[in-house]
């Protein structure tokens, strides 16, 4: 079966904003503990930040990290987690059942972005509290000094602030598992509220509303309509969570579900583009979707989590099919690079993750870190809109599904285009014809597959390179024609020049 692209560099969708790599640490089962901080790991620093999970971090050039949750955050007292760490407080956390220690907060955690090289994008309680905490916490993180709580922070040993810039005005607010769940209308109010008073501290900061937990809430899109309605002036970003998983194992609707991001993310921006045409607005509201990713396990109940500290919690194990949908999923978001600006792959280490860690052992690589990563470090540059033709299917919820899922990305500075590439095919190869017109002559640097002939095929820690990148792929440029053969259930990175 045959596909064809044309990749011209004057079809210019967008710049990629870097922040589309982001990614999400939340005080939820071993993503800090045991993950990022493990005092007295072999390879803990004098901080206690494990050296082998930063060094796995920094590889993927994380540009920004969501941070310190999730549901957590809707029960998080900031000041709990700042001073002294022998004086802090152990706490119940209500999201997860669970003890914190709060040896881990803000002020580590910005040590930690630091050493990964990322930025933080952090979140405010406005479920159990709000506009005053959220304020104060700008003030502690970003005012420069002269004011108690910027004094506080410097008192703490943290003489420079910490300008964070990007900030999520609460956390799935919508869902009634949130602590201090709130309708559309209370939500609008309060978002657009506490985004005056945090601005009025920070004026440079980027501020996040919620949007629905999925599209698959009741209130979905009513919600988003209502919320911006609310708050349109005072916020910048809307938010959009996001999940699949092949518990019905059915491979070839599952790896079909990037085509339902691809719809919510029309479906939000068309939401957001009525309130802004009612609005008589010249402001666009831009897309976060600051959690995606496939997540498979149930996760423990109460009885089982009771007051522990950091136990495991969605350790899923992810195979060959994850990853790919993994890939389909980075390909959709860059093909709205023009409105997708911040988007994070939940989570980064141990809970829904790329990246898994033993407590006092080793770490490995999950299937899903290497699409991650492939985009991350070559999907820098200008998006090229993409022209595809592909043979396609139907499954079970979706119609017209292409085999070939493909974006391309041309980074002018290296003079370098790059083809990311999916094979959705289970049983054949797709040719793939790539016209690069206005390339001229170009030719293959490189192309790397990750395949399996076995799609369940993961990587444990007993054998963590069971699934792993060859660069071994076909791809071959004459004349500015490539061609390639796309194995079969594979993903691609065709780097040109
Ligand atoms: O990422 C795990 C959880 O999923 C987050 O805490 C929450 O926001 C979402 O429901």
């Amino acid at each position: 079966i045959q596909s064809t692209m044309i990749v011209d560099k004057d079809f210019k969708l967008a710049e990629v904003d870097p922040r589309v790599y982001g990614s999400f640490i939340e005080h939820l089962g071993r993503a800090v503990y045991g993950g990022i901080y493990e005092p007295g790991h072999k390879t803990a620093d004098e901080q206690g930040f494990r050296s082998d999970a930063l060094a796995a971090i920094r590889a993927l050039n994380v540009p920004i990290i969501r941070y310190p949750g999730g549901n957590f955050v809707s029960g998080y007292n900031w000041e709990d987690g700042v001073g002294p760490q022998e004086k802090r407080k152990r706490s119940l956390e209500l999201a997860w059942w669970t003890t914190e220690t709060n040896q881990v907060g803000t002020n580590e955690f910005a040590d930690f972005a630091k050493l990964v090289g990322s930025e933080v994008m952090m979140a405010v309680n406005l479920g159990t509290r709000g506009i005053d905490a959220a304020r104060n916490l700008v003030e502690y993180c970003n005012h420069p000094s002269g004011s108690y709580y910027s004094d506080l922070r410097i008192a703490h040993g943290y003489k420079e602030p910490h300008a964070f810039k990007t900030w999520c005005l609460g956390n799935e607010m919508d869902g009634p598992w949130q602590i201090g769940a709130k309708t559309a209308a209370e939500y609008g109010r309060l978002a657009n509220e506490t985004a005056k008073a945090m601005r009025w501290v920070d004026p440079t900061l980027e501020l996040v509303a919620c949007g629905s937990s999925g599209s698959g809430m009741d209130t979905f899109a009513e919600w988003e309509a209502t919320v911006l309605d609310l708050s349109y002036d005072n916020v910048d970003f809307l938010s959009l969570h996001t999940y699949y998983n092949n518990n019905e194992d059915d491979t070839p609707n599952f790896l079909a579900r990037s085509l339902d991001m691809d719809q919510f993310i029309r479906s939000v921006a068309a939401t957001a583009d009525y309130i802004k045409a009612k609005k008589k607005s010249k402001k666009t509201i831009y897309l976060s979707l600051d959690e995606w990713n496939v997540w498979k396990s149930q996760g423990s109940s109460r009885a089982e989590q009771l007051w522990q500290v950091a136990p495991p919690e969605f350790e899923d194990v992810y195979n060959m099919e994850d990853a790919l949908v993994v890939g389909c999923c980075l390909i959709t978001l860059l093909k709205h690079a023009d409105r997708v600006k911040m988007a994070c792959i939940a989570q980064l280490i141990n809970v829904i993750a790329p990246i898994m860690t033993e407590n006092g052992g080793p770490l490995w690589l999950q299937t899903t870190y290497y699409p991650y990563l492939h985009t991350s470090i070559y999907g820098r540059g200008t998006v090229l809109h993409p022209l595809i033709t592909s043979p396609k299917y139907d499954s079970k919820d979706f119609a017209d599904v292409p085999y070939l899922e493909a974006i391309s990305v041309y980074n002018e500075e290296l003079s370098e285009v790059t083809v990311f590439a999916v094979n959705r095919h289970l049983s054949e190869g797709l040719e793939l014809t790539v016209d690069l017109r206005s390339f001229g002559a170009v030719h293959v640097l490189e192309h790397i597959v990750l395949e399996h002939e076995e799609l369940k095929a993961c990587n444990t820690k007993q054998s963590p390179e069971t699934v792993v990148p060859h660069n071994g792929g076909s791809a071959q440029a004459e004349g500015g024609r490539m061609t390639a053969l796309l194995a079969k259930a594979s993903w691609n990175v065709i780097r040109l020049r």
